[in-house]
């Protein structure tokens, strides 16, 4: 099966080092943080790589639409059928603290589907990329999910919206619903890296709410070319749009679902 354009991989992957590059760089020589919101940051790295990002796709592929987290707006509309989602920085809070789980995320989408996706972690130097029916990779070794069959013996990953204060128990509850069943339940900070993580095998399953695109058109692209299922928390066909997923490796992915609906059943009324 022949892939999309090569062209459009080669700049998913030139953006993604360059801001990797910007981001080690800029860790050493410091940086402006500003609030969002209450608990919600964004950082000097985060605009500088966003912009580097829309100054190369305009030079390269001027007719191409771009959304990307800091300089996109609400009722931005796409008016060509190529669109590349971008996350400058997935993790900023991580980078802001000092703590290495970070990455940059670039998808491009034909047609409202991510056909292309590329990460980039410069603390490990791990790049993975995936291109829909060829396949994902990391640093170019062909990545597969892994083969556990039960919860029990699962390592799973969530993150938490930065709504949190308001949703915390509705939050905490699923949370607890997943450590009561799987093996351990971990929270890195980074949805990017959580997908590309179910890809590498490294998790069995990741699931968490009130997401964008940007955190998760390239992972869950990879993530489904490693092998993986990537659904909505109600089982619903994915959609980047929608803000919930649910990524597996295949195997342990109705049990998730299950857990969710379980804990929905409880408490109808709940807000995730
Ligand atoms: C956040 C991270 C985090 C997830 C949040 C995202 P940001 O993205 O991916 O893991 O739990 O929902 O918003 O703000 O660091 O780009
Ligand atoms: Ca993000
Ligand atoms: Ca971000």
């Amino acid at each position: 099966m022949t892939g999309p354009d090569p062209a459009f991989l080669a700049t998913a992957v030139e953006i993604v080092l360059r801001a990797g590059e910007i981001q080690l760089s800029r860790r050493e020589s410091g940086f402006h943080v500003e609030k969002k919101g209450a608990i919600d940051l964004v950082t000097e790295v985060d605009l500088e790589c966003e912009r580097v990002c829309r100054a190369l796709i305009a030079e390269r592929f001027p007719s191409h639409d771009i959304l990307a987290e800091e300089m996109s707006r609400p009722g931005d509309r796409s008016s060509s059928r190529y669109r590349w989602v971008f996350d400058p920085l997935d993790g900023t809070t991580n980078y802001a603290h000092g703590l290495p789980i970070f990455c940059a995320s670039l998808a491009l989408e034909i047609d409202g589907r991510a056909e292309v996706g590329a990460i980039y972690d410069p603390t490990r130097r791990e790049l993975f990329t995936g291109e829909r029916g060829v396949g994902a990779f990391l640093n170019g070794v062909p990545l597969r999910v892994s083969s556990t069959a039960t919860l029990l013996d699962s390592l799973l990953v969530t993150g938490f919206p930065y709504d949190v204060h308001k949703h915390t128990a509705d939050l905490v509850e699923m949370f607890g619903a997943f450590l009561g069943t799987a093996r351990a339940v971990r929270r890195l900070g980074s949805a990017a890296l959580d997908l590309c993580y179910v890809a590498a095998g490294r998790f069995e399953g990741f699931w968490e709410q009130h997401l964008h695109p940007w955190d998760v058109a390239a992972g869950a692209l990879i993530a489904e070319e490693a092998g993986g299922r990537v659904t909505g928390m109600d089982g619903s066909h994915f959609d980047p749009a929608a803000a919930h997923l649910v990524a597996s490796n295949g195997h342990v992915h109705d049990a998730m679902l299950g857990v969710i609906r379980d804990v929905r059943e409880r408490a109808p009324n709940r807000t995730n």
